[in-house]
Parts: structure tokens; C-alpha cells; sequence
């Protein structure tokens, strides 16, 4: 039997990907291989969300390129947010990888996982592998995740939807993944109730604007979703998932969400429904309005300040983090003085800070300047990331003597991991058998990243 390795870079989405790939593999007739070195086919799964993250990719390349000189017929294929466009080395349409990488035979666009097969007999016509009809495969969404990386079965991601229709100017995702596009309900509550069947107490949404669900150019005029006229799509798929409680689902998270989307219906479901956790990732990007007005960011601070506002009005202990770039095209000293300052005003719990790293084809890199010089944007990164340390510290400590909920995901002996509600890491001991079950620890320590406790 043939055997693959997939190699996956970046974030949830692509391990997610990686998970549907492994299950289209296996159907046909592949099995897994730990060691890349012994395997047949090598699948790189690439993020291009910064220069660092492409950079990484190709030196794990260049190391299978010394290999295929020693095993000529191994198949090697890249696929995630570097590829626009699926071809193999004898298309006419070569990706524009193909001259930079010997070793590359097929350059595949993730949402075109379902022609990988034909992809794969151009090069070796006598592969042995099973058909499969792609023609049954409406889009790769239905191609389920195995979920095979869960081995604690405790926690799960979930895709709802794939593609970007907001068009920030610096990013890479809506031209990488291409348009918004949202998965049938049906099909995610099934995946869903697959996955509390075998014991999961945890599921994760994910989507590149995980709230815009079913709101999508695309969506709207497929029609998908206009049976839903009062309700947005994503509350109403958040109350669905909550119905699965009875069944043993104890929390729903969903990452990463837009501003533009955080409406009052959603607001108010975070509140009410039972699965909702006092958590919230959203990311700002930028303190300051006209950097927000230059990253085509589709609101104001006043306007995120507001749904925070909110937030902390219906969900008062609630604990939020984000994202944010420093040394974007303009930003000047009192541009990023103004996110420092917004950062603490938000009480932000956590953060990812990135340095702007420009990327080819976006709206910034057409007609901005990457003007602030790389020892600046360091700068400015070393500030905020001194902030957010000092913030971090303050959201740790405010569990001191309290008791909170952890859902074990980790027991190695004595030692337990989890996550309480907050999304707070917590360590504590116990001789008991407890992966996979919420119990209540007193925190008894704060430390920079970890709370720990004692099981009440
Ligand atoms: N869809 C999410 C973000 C997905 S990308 C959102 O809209 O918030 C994850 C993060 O990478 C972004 O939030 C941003 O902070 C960072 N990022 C994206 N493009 C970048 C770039 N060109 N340079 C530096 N950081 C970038
Ligand atoms: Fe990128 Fe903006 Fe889309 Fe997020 S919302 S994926 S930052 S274009
Ligand atoms: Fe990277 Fe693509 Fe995710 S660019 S961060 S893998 S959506």
C-alpha cells in the first residue's frame, strides 16, 4: 500500500484542510506515514499569510528535493495559501512555484482537493490507487474532517465556511482562498453530533470571518440561507449547536470573527445559550482610524469600543483578546502611540502581534508604501508586546482564589492540562482519571501563561 505524509503550516483552517485531506487519501486506499523520509507521497500544506511563514516552507522543501534525487518516484504536492490555482508539472498553466521548486510535481488549490487524484494519475499513470468520482463532490467542504489529530477526543475544530470577502489591504487570504463561501448547516450540525457521539465536549468553529456565515456574496445568491429571514445564519447555527447539550456538548468557540459582523443578535446569543464560553477573539488590527480607514477595515474604534461595550454589558466577566499589526504602510509614531493607548483601554487579555509583512498581489502592495523600516516595526512590536504582557498578567491574576471549570484535554501521571471557560490554560494534579471531563480547580497560582490549582 502507498503511504502519505502531510506537512501543515499556518493556522486552524490549514490543519482543518489537512484533516479532509487525510480522509480523501485514505479513500483512496493511502495510508499514513509518520516518517516523510519513507513515504511515498509528501503533501505540503503552506501558509503565505507573512514572508516568515512562506520562508519556512520552502527550506522543509528544499530538504524533499535532495530526497527525490534519491527516490525518483516520489510525488510531491503543495497545496494551502501559496497556491492560486491547481496544475501539474506537465499543465500548460504552470503556478508560478513550479520554476522555484525542482521537486514540486502538483501545485493544488485547497478548494480543488477533489481533482487531486486525476492530478496525481497525469504524473504516474500506473499509480494504484481507488477512483473516485469527482464529480459527487459538490465542493471540498464535503469531504469530512478526519479528526484524527484529536486523539484525546476531547476538543474539535469544525470549518463552517472557507474564503474571504472583505478585502483587507494587506492580506493575502481573499486572493489565497478565494470567496466566501459557507458550508451547508445541515452538514456541520451532522459532523457536530458525529463528534459529541464520540465524546467531544468541545467544538470550535472556524472560518476566516467565522461570523459572516452564510452572509457571503456567494451564499446570497445561491440562496442557500433565505429561509432564514429574521435570523442571522450564524445565530441560528450557534442556537442549533446548543441544542446538542442535552447530548453532552459543553462548549462552543468560534474563531476568528469580524467586527463588522459582532451584531446584537449574536451578542445576545453569547449571553443566553448554554454552550457560549465569557471568551471572545477579535481582532482590531489597528487602534487608530486612519490606519483601520488604509487597512480597508470596515469599522471605526468607536465602533468596535461600542460592541465591547456590549459584550462586557451582557457577559461582564467575559475575557477578550486579539490581533494586531504593527508598521503598516504609514503608521506613524502617533498612529501606533493611539493603538498602544486603545489596547489598554480594551483591557485586551491577550494578543497576536504581527509586523506588517507585505504581501505580492494585495491592495497595499499595489498602492502603499511598506515605508516603516523593519528596525521600527521591531520596535513597535517589543512596546506592544511589553503592554500585552503586563495585561495578560492582570487577566491571570484575576482568577487568584477563585474556582474555575477546566475541561481536561492532557493527563500525563499525575500531571492535568485543560482549559477553564475563559480560555484560560490550568495545571493541576490528580491521581483520578479525568481527560476529557470538566472539573472544578481552585487557582492557587498565577504565572505569566499558566494558572494553576487544586481539584475542589
Ligand atoms: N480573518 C481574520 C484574520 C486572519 S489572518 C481577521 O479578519 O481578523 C490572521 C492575522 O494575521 C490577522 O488578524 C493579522 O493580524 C495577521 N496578518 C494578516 N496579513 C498580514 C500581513 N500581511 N502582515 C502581517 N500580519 C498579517
Ligand atoms: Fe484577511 Fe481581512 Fe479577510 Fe481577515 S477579514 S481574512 S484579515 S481579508
Ligand atoms: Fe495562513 Fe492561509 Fe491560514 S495564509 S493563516 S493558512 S488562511
Amino acid at each position: 500500500m502507498k503511504t502519505y505524509h502531510i506537512k501543515t503550516y499556518g493556522c486552524q483552517m490549514n490543519y482543518s484542510d489537512s484533516e479532509r485531506m487525510e480522509t480523501y487519501l485514505q479513500a483512496l486506499g493511502l495510508s499514513p506515514c509518520k516518517d516523510y523520509k519513507t513515504a511515498d507521497l509528501i503533501i505540503f500544506n503552506t501558509c503565505s499569510i507573512r514572508q516568515k511563514a512562506e520562508d519556512r516552507v520552502f527550506s522543509e522543501i528544499y530538504k524533499v528535493e535532495q530526497l527525490k534525487k534519491k527516490k525518483k518516484d516520489l510525488l510531491v504536492v503543495v497545496t494551502g495559501c501559496m497556491i492560486r490555482k491547481s496544475s501539474s508539472r506537465y499543465s500548460t498553466e504552470r503556478d508560478a512555484l513550479f520554476p522555484r521548486m525542482a521537486a514540486l510535481d502538483i501545485a493544488l488549490r485547497i478548494d480543488e482537493l477533489p481533482s487531486l487524484a486525476s492530478l496525481m494519475r497525469e504524473i504516474q499513470p500506473a499509480l494504484d490507487i481507488e477512483a473516485i468520482e469527482e464529480e459527487s463532490l459538490e465542493d471540498y467542504f464535503q469531504i469530512n474532517a478526519s479528526h484524527s489529530s484529536h486523539e484525546a477526543k476531547t476538543q474539535a475544530f469544525v470549518a463552517i465556511s472557507n474564503g474571504c470577502d472583505k478585502f483587507c489591504t494587506y492580506c493575502i487570504v481573499p486572493y489565497s482562498r478565494g470567496r466566501e463561501k459557507s458550508r451547508k448547516m445541515e452538514d456541520i450540525i451532522a459532523e457536530c453530533e458525529k463528534l459529541v457521539e464520540i465524546g467531544v465536549k468541545e467544538i470550535t468553529l472556524i472560518g476566516q470571518t467565522v461570523n459572516s456565515y452564510g452572509l457571503g456574496k456567494a451564499d446570497e445568491e445561491s440562496g442557500k440561507f433565505a429561509n432564514l429571514k429574521e435570523k442571522e445564519p450564524f445565530v441560528a447555527l450557534l442556537e442549533k449547536l446548543d441544542l446538542l447539550h442535552e447530548k453532552g456538548l459543553e462548549r462552543v468557540r468560534f474563531t476568528s470573527p469580524h467586527p463588522q459582523d459582532m451584531s446584537d443578535q449574536l451578542i445576545e446569543a453569547m449571553a443566553v445559550l448554554k454552550t457560549q464560553m465569557p471568551y471572545l477573539h477579535l481582532p482590531v488590527q489597528s487602534g487608530d482610524n486612519r490606519t483601520l480607514k488604509r487597512m480597508n477595515r470596515t469599522y471605526t474604534i468607536e465602533q468596535y469600543r461600542e460592541i465591547i461595550k456590549k459584550l462586557r454589558a451582557k457577559i461582564p466577566d467575559i475575557s477578550i483578546s486579539t490581533d494586531i499589526i504593527v508598521g503598516f504602510c504609514g503608521e506613524t509614531d502617533e498612529e501606533f502611540e493611539k493603538t498602544l493607548k486603545f489596547y489598554e483601554e480594551m483591557a485586551f487579555e491577550h494578543a497576536y502581534i504581527a509586523q506588517y509583512s507585505q504581501r505580492r498581489g494585495t491592495t497595499a502592495d499595489r498602492f502603499m508604501k511598506d515605508d516603516i523600516p523593519q528596525k521600527v516595526k521591531k520596535q513597535r512590536w517589543h512596546k506592544l508586546n511589553f503592554l500585552l504582557v503586563k495585561m495578560a498578567e492582570r487577566g491571570y491574576k484575576r482568577f487568584l482564589n477563585k474556582t474555575v471549570n477546566v475541561l481536561v484535554e492532557n493527563q500525563n501521571g499525575k500531571t492535568c492540562m485543560g482549559r477553564s471557560e475563559h480560555f484560560k490554560a490550568v495545571q493541576f494534579n490528580s491521581g483520578r482519571k479525568l481527560l476529557g471531563q470538566i472539573v472544578p480547580v481552585k487557582i492557587t497560582r498565577a504565572r505569566e501563561i499558566l494558572l494553576e490549582g487544586e481539584l475542589v
